[in-house]
């Protein structure tokens, strides 16, 4: 022990170097975290207000029809039918207007079917539910059922 901290000088310049990291790190925390951060949460609140801001911009089924007759027909006789495009593939005014450009969501399976038919007590008592962990887990709903026609 006698010897132990007989050089401790140098861990003072460690223990300043690192204090004035804290001291830098501070400031800079200080100067460019932006004000409207921890309004709600650990986020810019200004971030929901921005995305507010952003117009869903629906087309409606009449406007796929034009384009997607196929799909229309086929679906408008399924079990699907009572369900807009949209609902699915997003809201698709832009897609609509310039196909080639714009492109549009192909949602992936799994937890868009989730959306509406996981067990959940809340739903009707008749309306058709999978339990996920037991109807055929580990495989893509769509390669057995069609999305425009499910069953
Ligand atoms: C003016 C014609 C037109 C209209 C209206 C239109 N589409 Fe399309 N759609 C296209 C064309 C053309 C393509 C192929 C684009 C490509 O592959 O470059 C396409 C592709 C798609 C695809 C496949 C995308 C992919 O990644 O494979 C989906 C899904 C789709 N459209 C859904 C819709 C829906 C939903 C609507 C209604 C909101 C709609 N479309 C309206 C012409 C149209
Ligand atoms: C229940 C959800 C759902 C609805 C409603 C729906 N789609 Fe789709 N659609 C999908 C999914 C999922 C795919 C991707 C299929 C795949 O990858 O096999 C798809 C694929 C497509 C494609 C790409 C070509 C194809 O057949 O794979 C087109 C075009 C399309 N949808 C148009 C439409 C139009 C037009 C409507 C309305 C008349 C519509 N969809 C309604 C889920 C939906
Ligand atoms: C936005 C909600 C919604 C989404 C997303 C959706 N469905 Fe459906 N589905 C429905 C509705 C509504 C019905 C009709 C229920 C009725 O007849 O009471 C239905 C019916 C069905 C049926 C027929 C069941 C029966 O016994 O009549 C099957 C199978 C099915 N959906 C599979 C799927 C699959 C697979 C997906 C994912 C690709 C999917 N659905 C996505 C709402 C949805
Ligand atoms: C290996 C093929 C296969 C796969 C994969 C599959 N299903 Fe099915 N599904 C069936 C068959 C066959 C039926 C009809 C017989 C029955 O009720 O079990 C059915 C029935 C349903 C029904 C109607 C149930 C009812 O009560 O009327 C829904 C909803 C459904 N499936 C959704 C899904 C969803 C969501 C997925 C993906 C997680 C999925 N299925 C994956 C074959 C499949």
């Amino acid at each position: 022990m006698k010897y132990s901290y007989k050089d401790y000088k140098h861990l003072l310049r460690l223990l300043a170097i690192f204090l004035l990291g804290v001291g830098v790190f501070l400031i800079a925390r200080a100067l460019f975290t932006p004000a409207s951060f921890g309004e709600f949460g650990h986020y810019r609140g200004d971030s929901l207000r921005e995305n507010m801001g952003f117009a869903a911009e629906y087309a409606g089924m009449a406007a796929c029809k034009k384009c997607h007759e196929a799909v229309y027909t086929k679906k408008s006789k399924s079990k699907h039918k009572g369900l807009s495009c949209e609902t699915c593939h997003g809201p698709a005014l832009r897609h609509s207007l310039e196909p080639k450009k714009e492109k549009i969501v192909k949602p992936g399976s799994k937890d868009l079917c989730h959306l509406c038919h996981s067990i959940n007590s809340v739903r009707r008592k008749d309306f058709p539910q999978v339990d996920f962990k037991k109807h055929n887990p580990g495989e893509d709903c769509l390669a057995c059922h069609d999305s425009h026609d499910p069953l």
